[in-house]
């Protein structure tokens, strides 16, 4: 199978998805609420993902997909689609312009490709498993920033604001203390490109869903980082607890993180 033409349908289906994205963008006068009320639903979501199912199942038919708004499509394959239709629906919906369209690919429970597509800077990252990470076609490399110290980070918070909750803002302020800071922008897959391309040294959240680590973590690897669960073992399928950095920072990141038991 050749795995070059899927990313090529990857990156085509990402941009397309984003162009629908764009005809909402600045213009979104209703939303509905999901887990809790400030989980968010657009039109342009579904939208969104409607569009990439489709093309999906025309072009890939057995092939299962997981996608943040509809039940599984199971298929009998051993390809498995992992879909955002838009990562950082908040920020869309307040016209912030982070927001991306999220498209990873597994074969056998291992990611072998991922595009996160962002419309309204067109900014296409994508990586394919042992090829490098790109940005709009130009490699791009994590920093060599080793210390802490020296560090910018980003992180993010859930929408479920229990016990878990109270505690991330504790190693929020435990990291923060540690670095040259860290930023919250509200899309988790953009937040490992930003990795993967050296504006960020690490990234760190907890309670995020496959659909949001699949594609980014593999583009992050890809341009040279690491990718795993906050105790050093392997990033979870899930999202539940992800950390990814540059690698030179990984340990320290651990050291922190390792601690706490969300
Ligand atoms: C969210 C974003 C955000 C993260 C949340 C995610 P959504 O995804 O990635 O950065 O902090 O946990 O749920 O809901 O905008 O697709
Ligand atoms: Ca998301
Ligand atoms: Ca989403």
């Amino acid at each position: 199978m050749n795995h070059t033409e899927m990313l090529d349908f990857a990156i085509e289906t990402a941009k397309q998805a984003g162009s629908i994205l764009m005809q909402h963008f600045g213009k979104i006068s209703s939303i509905e609420r999901k887990s809790t009320d400030i989980d968010l639903v657009t039109i342009a979501d579904t939208q969104s993902e409607a569009f990439i199912l489709e093309k999906i199942k025309t072009t890939y038919p057995i092939h299962h997909i997981i996608a943040e708004e509809s039940d599984l499509t199971k298929g009998d394959s051993n390809y498995r689609w992992v879909i955002d239709p838009l990562d950082g629906t908040t920020n869309f919906i307040h016209s912030l312009p982070i927001f991306a369209v999220s498209i990873g690919l597994q074969y056998n429970n291992e990611t072998i490709l991922g595009v996160v597509y962002n419309p309204a800077m067109d900014k296409c990252f994508f990586a394919e498993k042992e090829r490098g990470a790109f940005l709009n076609g130009e490699p791009i490399h994590i920093t060599s920033t080793n210390t802490l110290s020296n560090s910018l980070l980003v992180t993010g918070f859930p929408y479920i604001h229990d016990d878990n909750w109270k505690m991330s803002f504790e190693v929020f302020q435990t990291l923060y203390g540690k670095t040259q800071g860290v930023r919250r922008l509200g899309a988790a897959a953009l937040d490992f490109c930003f990795v993967a391309m050296g504006r960020f040294e690490g990234f760190w959240e907890f309670g995020l869903q496959p659909w949001d680590v699949c594609a980014g973590a593999l583009i992050l690897e890809e341009a040279g980082g690491n990718v795993s669960d906050w105790d050093g073992s392997p990033m979870p399928f899930s999202g539940t607890r992800i950390l990814g950095t540059n690698g030179h920072v990984h340990k320290e990141m651990i050291d922190t993180l390792g601690k706490e038991l969300l």
